[in-house]
């Protein structure tokens, strides 16, 4: 239904350099105003918004009804004029010459989204859809620039990507999250909960490594922090000390949010986010230790005792004040995994740390130095009650050429929720899996 020539096609986020031409946008539409003899139709196009006009006197009736009539979210190629427009959304306005329908959605069946509120079932059933929304595509915009400010940091720092197995015999972050697999023949496997395990090889083939991939925990708890498949991003480093681990996560983060407040503001404004608060992420971190932090929240009324992990709450006390992100080390060595080194001044508690992010955000990296000596290892693996076998090649690394040695993992999710200022990580990937959510 092509009514008149079209112009070359480009994209809305590089409208600015089209100023005067006639071009054509392929997209859907947003949404649509109509005056009398005007109509405004707001075309996205998957990188940007743009406001459209239509002026009745100026159009063929054919063309003008068509624009008319159109339903949200129907797709077509809408061509005009670029014109520089100060007071409308990214800019630029098109004044429309023609419009191609591609697929016209019907009335009898219209788009379930609407810009009225719906509820968060609703629109996680409907998350298929949902994702072309303004939010929504402002979250994963930020999610790809976090992805792509990750990848860039480790690169540009001597780490070489060493990508890990999802199949593993062992668990590395105890048994009570382990997803089972019904299919191998010989022997128990499960999906990975973190890639640490192999980056430990993996760091003394290359020095310094990471991996990068998902991850998966079956976790029975429901809470805004937890995914059951999420995103981890983790380095390693060979001849490494808790010290070492601490200050590549501080330079980490900041670069990280660094490039989110360079390259996306427009997502950031779209959000509401305060940016003033990410502007705040700068080293050095407060660093305090788990008796300090526990101290802390007992003056702050939280029930918790020296010796058991902080709860969700715990996490939100400790850094709904904070302007930047804290790291918290020394935990207990009972609570921590197997692999941990226990700080030899003082056995009780292991060299780990944590990277709780402010705002209340919490807990966003986990990591810290690796025990390094075979037998203090083996005695661990049997206080764990892990069976030896599926451990034997990680015990090799003990064996031939052992340095101190460690890392850390940063979920994806919770850096972007914390980025965007969301209440809940499910927001900030593409297809959640939750306990209850496995669809679409
Ligand atoms: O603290 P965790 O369990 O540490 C590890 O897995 C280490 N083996 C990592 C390492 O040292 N290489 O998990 C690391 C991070 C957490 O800080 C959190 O950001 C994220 O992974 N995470 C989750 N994110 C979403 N949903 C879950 N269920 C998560 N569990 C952990
Ligand atoms: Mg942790």
């Amino acid at each position: 239904m092509s009514d008149s020539s079209a112009g070359p096609r480009i994209r809305i986020e590089d409208a600015g350099k089209h100023v005067g031409e006639t071009v054509s946008i392929a997209g859907w539409l947003y949404n649509l105003r109509k005056s009398g003899k005007i109509v405004f139709p707001i075309l996205r196009d998957g990188s940007g918004m743009m406001q459209c006009v239509g002026v009745k006197a100026e159009l063929p009736e054919e063309t003008f009804e068509t624009l008319k009539h159109l339903t949200q979210e129907s797709s077509l190629v809408l061509t005009g004029k670029i014109r520089a427009e100060e007071r409308a959304m990214g800019g630029y306005e098109m004044d429309i010459q023609s419009v191609e329908v591609l697929q016209r959605v019907p009335e009898s069946q219209p788009y379930p989204i609407t810009p009225k509120e719906h509820g968060i079932d609703f629109l996680m059933d409907n998350r298929h859809l949902w994702l072309r929304s303004k939010r929504q595509h402002a979250i994963l915009r930020v999610r790809h620039e976090v992805v792509r400010a990750v990848r860039d940091f480790f690169d540009d720092n001597g780490f070489t990507l060493v990508d890990c197995p999802i199949f593993t015999p062992a668990s590395c972050e105890g048994t009570t999250t382990l997803f089972e697999v019904d299919y191998f023949e010989d022997e128990k496997v499960y999906l990975t909960q973190s890639g640490q395990l192999y980056n430990e090889a993996t760091a003394m083939a290359f020095g310094k490594t990471y991996c990068f991939g998902p991850t998966f925990r079956a976790e029975k708890s429901k809470t805004r922090r937890h995914l059951t498949e999420f995103w981890m991003v983790e380095p390693e480093m060979a001849y490494a000390t808790i010290e070492d681990v601490k200050q590549l996560a501080e330079r980490f983060v900041c670069s990280v949010v660094a490039r989110v407040l360079d390259k996306k503001r427009e997502e950031l404004k779209v959000l509401e986010r305060d940016t003033a608060k990410l502007e705040a992420c700068v080293p050095p971190f407060p660093r305090m230790s788990y008796d300090e932090a526990v101290r802390i929240l007992q003056e702050k009324g939280s029930a918790i005792e020296w010796g058991s992990d902080f709860g969700g709450t715990d996490e939100t006390i400790l850094t709904e004040s904070q302007d930047r992100p804290i790291m918290v080390d020394r935990f207990p060595t009972a609570i921590k995994a197997f692999y941990m080194q226990p700080d030899p001044a003082r056995p009780e508690v292991a060299l780990g740390v944590d990277v709780l992010a402010p705002e209340g955000y919490g807990e966003i990296i986990g990591g810290g130095e690796r025990i390094h000596d075979l037998d203090l290892l083996m005695s661990r693996l049997r206080e764990h009650h892990l069976p030896e076998e599926p451990f034997d090649w990680y015990m090799d690394l003990r064996r031939y050429g052992a340095v101190p040695h460690g890392g850390f993992g940063m979920g994806i999710e919770r850096c972007v929720a914390w980025i965007c200022g969301l209440e809940h990580v499910r927001e900030t990937i593409a297809f959640p899996r939750m306990l209850y959510r496995t669809k679409p």
